[in-house]
Formats: C-alpha cells, structure tokens, sequence
C-alpha cells in the first residue's frame, strides 16, 4: 500500500453493482478510499458495509451517485449501457475538472456486437460531459465473476483508451493497483474496439460455459 493509494478516494457510480462493487474490493483491499455510489443511499451503505466486513478494512463508504461524484478524486461509470446517459445527466457538474473512467459497455444483445449512434459508450460520455472532463475507456473487458474473489489473482488485462496521457497513466496506475497489467491501447476511439470485445466474451463464456473470459494481450512485456 503506497501513501498515493492511501489519499486518493475512488468514487464508483453504480458502484453497487457487480462489476463495481467487484473493482471496489480489488481497490479497497490496496488501501485506497472507495465510496460506492448509488441512486438509493441506504443501498450504497449496505454495499459498503458489506464489503468492509469481508475485507476487515474501514475504506470504503457509500452514498448517492451524485455525492460519490463530488466526492471521488477519480470517478468511475459502471452502469448498464440503458443507463448511461441519464447517470452522466445526474454527475455532469460534479466531475467536471476529472478523470472519469467509463466501464460501460453498449450491449442491449450480450452476445453480438452492438456499436452505439456515438460510436462508443466512452466517446458518447466525452461528447456529453464536455472538454472539462477527461473520459478514460477501461474495464469492459474485465469479468465481474474474476473481480469479486479478492484473493484470486486476475489473469487478464486492461485496454485503457483516452485522449489524455495524463489521465490514461493514472488510470493505468490504479489498474495495476487492481491487480491488473494495464496497457496503453490508444485515443478515447478505440474504445469501440474494447467495448465490442465484451460481446464477444460474452459469447465465448456461453459457449464454453466459463464466466471468467477476458484478454491478455501477447507479444508486449510491460
Ligand atoms: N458484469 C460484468 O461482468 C461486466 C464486465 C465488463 C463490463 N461490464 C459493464 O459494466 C457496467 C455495469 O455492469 P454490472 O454487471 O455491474 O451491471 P448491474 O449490476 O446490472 O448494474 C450496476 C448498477 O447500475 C445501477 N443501475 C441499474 N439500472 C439502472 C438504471 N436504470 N438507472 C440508473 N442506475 C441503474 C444500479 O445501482 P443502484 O440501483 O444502486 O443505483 C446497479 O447496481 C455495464 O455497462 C456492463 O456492460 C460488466
């Protein structure tokens, strides 16, 4: 646990979730503040609660989406894609000034690609929030299923696109503080590529009837 990880509060909007409430254990358990956020507070609280019991830790906390959103030095988006934009209506003031990584994935048919009139959730986010916002792409390809066992390794990794070099590194930064290789895989564009890849793992799960699908990239050693 570094004293960065220790000053830094991660707000998760939607963060009662699985995929959320799965990335706020994995940082939870580095020792970063974690306020789950969510459209019901009494939920958010459980949610927190939860979680610090299983970690025996006091980090993380939870409240409405719109006070996570204050709250948190990074704001993380994870709620369904139908959701999207009425979340982005409700934090809009609250971020403006961050990082905001969107987990969304735009996938009405799970298992079939589904690009979105924006292109992807993550550019429809930026267009939205405006230049005052730094959207970072990550996650989407990380199964919730891997991320809610604390003390099982993750063995996969993390395309994080933006346009922001600034943002995508600490992005990156809190990535491998998840546990994962994060790797740098371009503008916030190429989020169409990472976004459509979750429908094809969630095919590829259906198929072979696993949960866990997700992608390690060959051929770089970072
Ligand atoms: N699950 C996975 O394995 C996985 C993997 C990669 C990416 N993703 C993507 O990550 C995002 C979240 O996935 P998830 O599985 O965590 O979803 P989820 O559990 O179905 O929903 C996450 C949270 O979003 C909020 N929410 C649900 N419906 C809403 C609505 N109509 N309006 C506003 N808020 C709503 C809920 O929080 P409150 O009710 O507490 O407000 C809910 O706990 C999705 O875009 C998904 O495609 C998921």
């Amino acid at each position: 646990m570094s004293d960065e990880s220790t000053s830094i509060t991660i707000a998760i909007i939607g963060g009662t979730g699985k995929e959320g409430s799965g990335l706020a254990r994995r940082w939870a358990k580095h020792g970063y503040h974690v306020f789950i956020g969510s459209r019901d507070r009494d939920r958010a609280v459980e949610t927190a609660s939860a979680i610090n019991d299983e970690l025996g830790s006091n980090v993380v906390v939870g409240g409405l989406n719109e006070d996570a959103a204050s709250v948190g030095d990074i704001v993380v988006l994870s709620v369904p894609y139908s959701a999207h934009r009425s979340t982005l209506e409700s934090i809009k003031q609250a971020v403006q000034g961050k990082i905001l990584v969107d987990v969304t994935v735009p996938t009405p048919f799970p298992q079939a690609v589904h690009i979105p009139a924006g292109l992807s959730a993550a550019q429809e986010a930026q267009a939205y929030l405006g230049e005052g916002v730094r959207v970072v792409s990550a996650f989407q390809n990380v199964s919730a299923s891997k991320l809610k066992n604390v003390d099982e390794a993750m063995d996969t990794d993390v395309l994080v696109c933006g346009d922001d070099a600034k943002a995508k590194d600490e992005v990156l930064a809190i990535v491998r503080s998840a546990g994962m290789r994060g790797l740098d895989a371009g503008p916030l564009a190429n989020s169409v590529a990472s976004e459509a890849l979750t429908a094809v793992l969630y095919y590829i799960n259906r198929k072979y009837k696993s949960k866990g699908a997700g992608v390690r990239i060959t051929g770089v050693n970072v």
